[in-house]
């Protein structure tokens, strides 16, 4: 069964409250959250005191997707915020195994995440540290855009590299996820779906949770 992270950047901002307690209901794994800082991304989305206030509302793990500069120098704070997984993106890391084992050592799970035109290749001498993989399907810096097609055999490699070293690592899809891509997705070797717009724009987003969860 795949780990499903619903993506809170397409729910209501203003009734977060309401929207955790969907999702606490629902067959949800993960709260995907996307922190944006209007440099490497052209958006800004949201920081410390909203997850520190989502926190407090539910007990399902925090998987935070930094799309910022200069990650490392926040690391300690996603983690008091409420950050049990933390993913950065290795085009702003020119020090990544150095971030990677800085996010372990805070007792998170660690992540790096890929631009559509970032090869996986780039990702041959750190894959053995990581917990998981984030490959964007979209360009980073907004939810409800159309999934890029040609990331499919981005997912298929990693799969494959993933296999040839015997490795234990999830595979996270994100941007452009819907009911019609994702078991494709999923069977080229994706094992976590992020979903923003597909969950909260859905008339019953419990029941599209529950589809999503219950593909193979
Ligand atoms: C985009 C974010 C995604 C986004 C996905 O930069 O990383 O997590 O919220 O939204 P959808 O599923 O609507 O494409
Ligand atoms: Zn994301």
């Amino acid at each position: 069964m795949p780990i499903i992270a619903p993506s809170l950047l397409a729910s209501n901002f203003l009734n977060l409250e309401q929207e955790c307690k969907m999702l606490n209901e629902s067959a949800a794994d993960w709260f995907h959250l996307d922190v944006m800082d209007g440099h490497f991304v052209p958006n800004i989305s949201f920081g410390f005191p909203v997850i520190e206030h989502l926190r407090k509302a539910t007990t399902k793990p925090f998987d935070v997707h930094l799309m910022i500069e200069d990650p490392g120098q926040y690391t300690e704070r996603f983690k008091k915020a409420g950050a049990d997984r933390l993913t950065v993106h290795l085009e702003v890391c020119p020090n990544l195994h150095r971030n990677i084992q800085q996010i372990k050592s805070l007792g998170m799970k660690a992540g790096v995440a890929i631009n559509p035109h970032s090869p996986v290749e780039l990702l041959s001498d750190i894959l053995d540290d990581l917990d998981q993989v984030l490959v964007m399907t979209v360009n980073p810096g907004y939810g409800g855009q159309e999934f890029i097609p040609h990331t499919f055999q981005k997912i298929r490699m990693l799969h494959k590299m993933k296999h040839e070293r015997g490795l234990n690592l999830l595979i996270e899809v994100d941007g452009g996820v819907t009911l019609q891509n994702a078991t494709a997705l999923l069977h080229a070797g994706a094992n976590v779906l992020v979903a923003g717009n597909t969950v909260f724009s859905s008339e019953n987003p419990k029941a599209t949770i529950e589809t999503l969860k219950n593909l193979v």
